[in-house]
Parts: structure tokens; C-alpha cells; sequence
């Protein structure tokens, strides 16, 4: 049934209260239940995202004539970016609520760089791999693209191959992920974008993870792969504050090689009764919240902290890693470049796993192509839980195994 607006209000107290007890069953992040949803850096640096999310609570990042501090805090945060991510002194680009807004966002921009060359160009095609965020069928959607999803080799990277054989005369954009979400690999993003080049398309990389983890993983001794402007031919770039960059949730950016491109996401109108109206993305109104939370966590960080806590996030995922592995009945999804986990168990029906992991108090989500429990990003919650974990997963899948052989059903 539908509720219905009470007629009186409540104290702020009662609110509170209420509140609290409706969120009463929702999983517990903090203890470390559930890795998906929740990217966490410490309680020190959360603590400076809440402080500058306050501050900035009412102000409107549309306006920027009111607050000039949230052009700055904007400008500073997109600089900072643009320096991560390899950019030339020609980028830039804009803020967004979400990775899924910066793909939007980067696909339009394609769409009209393709349309404007080719304005018989019909409905226009994107070649992703099958690994690609359903974000880019979204946008699609909205912007009436046509996407063409390719196979995988077997290490679940792109197939750059399979993606030259279905470039048709509609075909617009070629795309990799840093990571992909599903098993932690980065595409051949330097075979990607050199297929770009040579089909003359728009390269677009979705690092939405990756963008603010790959730096400081390899200053932590890591290998990650080519991926961002220093690649020929990558011409946007999505990458998101709001997941390993630990800033509060509305925080992404789309980039760009080349300012030339602003148009496609600024928007310029003047005619309605008011005159000239501007917006940089694509929301009028928006939060200066998640902004100033990223400004102040990163500012807090810097690299030096980011390298820290990167460092952590690796030795964390290895022994979350070693744990499963140890576990008789339990692979490893792939070997990724970042800290993506998803694991299998081999045998058993991974609904069944996910329940009785469930029943144990952790929030999991399966998988489908390979059929797994996907852990997603891993991040400083997992660390006082790495062992708790294991151990449920191997009482899980022993268990499993015994009930499935007193049923008869194992293969
Ligand atoms: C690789 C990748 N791209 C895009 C997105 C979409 O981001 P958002 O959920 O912020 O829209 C995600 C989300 O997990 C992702 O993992």
C-alpha cells in the first residue's frame, strides 16, 4: 500500500530514532560484511569527507557565481585528476554524480564528434568488450547509440580482434575498462586505442575504478598496464571519486584529451524568459557536497596517502587471495591487475554457496560469467576480516559439498 505524507511532523530526535531503526537491517558495512556498495579508506579520511560534505551541504555547485569556492574547489579536483590520468595542457573536462553519468557524458561527446563528420552516420555503433559496465548500454539507450558486445579472451580481457571484426561503417567508438568490474583485468587498452587510430574512432577507457588506484598501486610496487592519456589515440576517460578515491557517493569525472569537445557537455540556451542559462554536465542543480568531499579527501591524502592506503588495499586483497585459495573446493576468478576479487567453487551450485554465505552474515553477490561470488573492490574495511571470511567460506563450501553428496548430486 501507498503511505501517505503524516500530518504531523516529528521532533528531530523522533526523526533521528526512526531512522535509525530503519536502517537497522541493513548490512553492516563498517564490520566489514559487505565489499560491494562501500569503498572505505580509514576512519580518518571519512571523517574529513563528512566534515567537508557538511560545510558544503546547501551550496549549489550550479551556481558558481554564489560560491566561487566551488568553482575552485571543482577546478582543483578535475586539475588533480587530469594530472593523474596522464593529460596533456589542452584537457578537461567535467564533473558528474556517477560513473555511469561520466560514460553518458563521454558517449555523447563521441556521438556528436561522429556526427558532426558523418551527419548521414544513421544510428551510430560502440564496440565494447562483453566485460564493459551495463552504464554503457544505459547511455545508449538515451543517446541512441547501437552497442556491440565482443568476446573475451580467456584471461577475461578484451578480444581486440573480435572487436576489429565487427567495425562496420556505423561504427563510431572502441572501449576499454581499467578495470573492468567483473574479474579485475585491465583491457589492452594500448591495442584498443591503436585500433581506434587506425579505424579513425573515439577511444574511450572507463577507469572508473582504476583511475584513482593504478597510480599508487604501482608507486606501491605493483604492475597495472597502460592505460589512460598516455596512450595514443585515448581521447575520455570516466573515472570515479567516489570509489577509490574514498570521497562521498555523487563524485566522478569524465575527461577529455581535447577542451574542443566542451561543447558536447556544456550547455549553453538562452532562449526562455530568463535569458542566458549554462550548465557543465549534466545536472543543473547539484550537491557542492560530494565535490567538497573529494577536494578535502584528496587534499588530506595527497599521493603520499594514497599510496599508503593503496599499499594496504594490495596486502589486504593478497591475503584475502592466499585464504581462498588455501580452501579445498575454491578457485580464484582470473588474476587481476587491481583489487577486484571474485572467486568459484567448482561443483557446486553458486546460489546455494551465496545463500549459506549469506546465512552466515555476509553480503554476497554471485556472479554469472564465470558463475562466482564476486567480492567487487576491495578496500581497509576487509582487513580485520580477511581470516573470519575464509574460514565461513570453507565451513560453506564443506558443508555444501557433504550435503551434495548425501543428496547424490555432485557432478
Ligand atoms: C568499471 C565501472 N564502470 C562504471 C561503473 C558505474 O559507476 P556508478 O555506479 O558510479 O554509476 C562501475 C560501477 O561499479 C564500474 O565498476
Amino acid at each position: 500500500m501507498r503511505s501517505t505524507l503524516p500530518l504531523h511532523g516529528l521532533s528531530a530526535e523522533a526523526v533521528t530514532e526512526e531512522l535509525m531503526r530503519t536502517k537497522s537491517n541493513d548490512v553492516d558495512w563498517r564490520s566489514g560484511r559487505t565489499n560491494l556498495y562501500v569503498q572505505f579508506g580509514g576512519d580518518d579520511v571519512l571523517d574529513v569527507a563528512k566534515r567537508a560534505a557538511h560545510l558544503y551541504f546547501s551550496e549549489n555547485a550550479h551556481g558558481v557565481a554564489a560560491f566561487p569556492s566551488v568553482a575552485r574547489l571543482q577546478q582543483d579536483v578535475l586539475d588533480w585528476m587530469l594530472g593523474l590520468v596522464g593529460a596533456g595542457p589542452f584537457a578537461d573536462g567535467c564533473f558528474a554524480a556517477s560513473g555511469s553519468e561520466s560514460i553518458l557524458v563521454s558517449l555523447k561527446a563521441a556521438r556528436d564528434w561522429a556526427r558532426q563528420r558523418r551527419p548521414d552516420i544513421g544510428v551510430p555503433k560502440i564496440v565494447v568488450p562483453q566485460s564493459a559496465h551495463p552504464a554503457f548500454d544505459k547511455a545508449a539507450g538515451i543517446l541512441d547509440l547501437e552497442v556491440v558486445r565482443t568476446p573475451l579472451h580467456a584471461d577475461y580481457r578484451a578480444d581486440v580482434a573480435a572487436m576489429e571484426a565487427r567495425i562496420c561503417s556505423r561504427t563510431i567508438m572502441v572501449v576499454g575498462s581499467a578495470p573492468q568490474f567483473g574479474h579485475g583485468v585491465v583491457d589492452p587498452i594500448e591495442e584498443i586505442a591503436a585500433l581506434g587510430v587506425h579505424h579513425n574512432l573515439w577511444v574511450h577507457v572507463d577507469a572508473c575504478i582504476g583511475a584513482l588506484i593504478a597510480p599508487f598501486a604501482r608507486k606501491a610496487g605493483a604492475t597495472v598496464p597502460a592505460f589512460d592519456f598516455g596512450v595514443e589515440g585515448v581521447r575520455s576517460i570516466s573515472a570515479d571519486l567516489h570509489k577509490y578515491g574514498f570521497a562521498a557517493k555523487g563524485a566522478s569525472v569524465a575527461l577529455f584529451r581535447h577542451r574542443c569537445w566542451r561543447p558536447s557537455y556544456a550547455f549553453e540556451f538562452d532562449d526562455w524568459p530568463i535569458g542566458s542559462y549554462g550548465s557543465v554536465g549534466l545536472a543543473g542543480t547539484r550537491s557542492a557536497a560530494p565535490i567538497a568531499a573529494a577536494w578535502a579527501v584528496m587534499r588530506y591524502l595527497g599521493e603520499e596517502g594514497y599510496t599508503r592506503i593503496a599499499a594496504e588495499i594490495l596486502e589486504i586483497s593478497r591475503r584475502l587471495r592466499t585464504g581462498l585459495e588455501a580452501v579445498d573446493g575454491v578457485t580464484l576468478v582470473g588474476a587481476p591487475d587491481l583489487p577486484v576479487i571474485a572467486w568459484r567453487a567448482p561443483g557446486l551450485p553458486i546460489q546455494r554457496v551465496a545463500e549459506a554465505m549469506t546465512a552466515k552474515g555476509w553480503f554476497v553477490r554471485p556472479m554469472a560469467r564465470p558463475q562466482a561470488i564476486h567480492m567487487g573492490m576491495i578496500t581497509l574495511h576487509q582487513g580485520p576480516v580477511v581470516e573470519a571470511y575464509t574460514a565461513d567460506v570453507a565451513e560453506v563450501i564443506a558443508a555444501l559439498h557433504q550435503t551434495e553428496r548425501a543428496e547424490g548430486g555432485q557432478e
